[in-house]
């Protein structure tokens, strides 16, 4: 299990940065997502697994990410993270929303003004760790956290 979850990081990394230099939505390539997947058992507070970090950070280095429900449904994304450039904190707030055919591929919006980006659970035990998948590095930027495409680890803590 672990080795499989381990080619499948790397598997990930690789068609990541062959496919997903360019920010673009609807270039995800169609990868296997957590089956199942109970959104109310993820809420709470991730934080990011630094060992994961491979694309080079733009400005703001993302700290946590706090998943709570909004009355809609939807899930508020509260990331914090630092400003590179002054070390002070900062904080972007998003909207996440559910996907319709496979729960776990999430899309989520950090303003109004711009398109969603893929947020998609490839694996998770809501306890100590998950795999994120995006390939629209796009919303990263807007987000002014977490400026990576491609597949980040995020930790319980
Ligand atoms: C996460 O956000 C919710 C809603 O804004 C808040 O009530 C909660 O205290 C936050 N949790 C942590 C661990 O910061």
């Amino acid at each position: 299990m672990k080795n499989y979850l381990l080619s499948t990081i790397f598997l990930v990394i690789c068609v990541s940065l062959a496919t997903c230099q360019v920010p673009r939505w609807g270039s995800c390539p169609d990868i296997p997502v957590k089956q199942n997947f109970d959104a109310d058992r993820y809420l709470g507070k991730w934080y990011e697994n630094e060992k994961f970090f491979f694309i080079a950070e733009i400005g703001l280095k993302c700290i946590s990410a706090n998943y709570s429900l909004n009355n809609d449904g939807s899930i508020k994304v509260l990331n914090a993270g630092i400003n590179t450039r002054t070390g002070r904190p900062s904080e972007a707030v998003g909207r996440a929303t559910i996907g319709e055919k496979e729960p776990a591929k999430l899309s989520v919006k950090f303003s109004r003004f711009q398109p969603a980006g893929a947020y998609w659970v490839l694996d998770t035990d809501y306890d100590t760790y998950s795999l994120v998948w995006s390939c629209s590095d796009f919303y990263f930027a807007r987000a002014g956290c977490i400026q990576r495409a491609g597949t980040y680890r995020m930790e319980r803590v």
